[in-house]
């Protein structure tokens, strides 16, 4: 017998396993909400854009590998790049084209891209999405010209990162709940040691929201939604740390 009673029940958001792409599409409608759900993107996109030196011969390419909705591109204007964003999602892709990324649907791990095609590859917080990050680290630096950039920021295989960016953060409004798998978050050192293999020299830094604008930023962010209204006001701003024991950046320049 049909069960009248789970047939009337209203759809709630699917329960998906940690890490499933699939939550990109449940999302689609988060990604440019400047108080949304991918709100620290938008943030670590700004610090990220500040690591690429403006394009120093015409026709610059950036690859932008796992570029999600494209929340890089308005930090690169100006700078003189072309900015093709490569990525699994298509829902993604749709909005990163709309803010004048030129989009592939592809596997970062396997990037249907000539060798030495990229003046800068730029990979922000895919890493420790990809269970196969070294893959997506050889792609990048086969990408790369010699003398071209790779930039980047991920989370560190540690305690310390599982607590605060799983278990802290995924009960903030920055960041969505399920999106990580804390088992594929990626040692630093192993990171080095990889980019090395593939001729880039990598230097990590940790990074983090400066504390006070996020307290402010919240707080401005409750009282809004309490009246409904959007927040405004300025964003944290992501700034260096000492330590890189949950969120890192990295850049080096890849040998000619
Ligand atoms: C946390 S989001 C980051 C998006 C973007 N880089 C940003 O910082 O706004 C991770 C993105 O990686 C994409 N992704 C995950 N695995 C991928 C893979 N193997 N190849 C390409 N994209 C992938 C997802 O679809 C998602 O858009």
């Amino acid at each position: 017998m049909r069960d009248v009673a789970a047939a009337a029940a209203p759809a709630g958001p699917r329960v998906l396993p940690r890490n499933d792409p699939r939550q990109y599409d449940d999302l689609a409608g988060e990604w440019w909400r400047p108080d949304g759900a991918f709100a620290m993107l938008h943030w670590l996109a700004e610090a990220r854009a500040a690591l690429v030196p403006p394009a120093t011969r015409p026709d610059a390419l950036l690859v932008d590998l796992g570029c999600g909705a494209g929340l890089l591109a308005p930090h690169l204007t100006g700078k003189g790049y072309r900015h093709v964003g490569v990525d699994l999602t298509h829902s993604a892709l749709v909005q990163a084209a709309e803010h004048g990324v030129r989009v592939v649907q592809g596997d970062a791990t396997a990037v249907p891209l000539p060798a030495g095609c990229a003046d800068v590859v730029s990979a922000g917080e895919l890493l420790e999405h990809v269970p196969a990050w070294p893959r997506v680290v050889a792609e990048a630096c086969r990408l790369l010209r010699p003398g071209g950039l790779l930039v980047l920021d991920t989370l560190n295989d540690t305690a310390l990162a599982r607590l605060v960016a799983v278990r802290i953060a995924e009960r903030m409004p920055t960041v969505p709940r399920g999106i990580h798998d804390p088992r594929l978050f990626v040692d630093a050192g192993a990171l080095v040691a990889e980019c090395a293999r593939h001729g880039v020299d990598l230097r990590v830094r940790g990074v983090r929201p400066q504390a006070g604008g996020l307290v402010a930023w919240l707080l401005r962010r409750a009282r809004a939604s309490r009246s409904g209204a959007t927040p405004t006001g300025p964003v944290p701003r992501i700034v260096p740390t000492r330590s890189t024991a949950v969120l890192y950046q990295g850049w080096g320049v890849r040998n000619g």
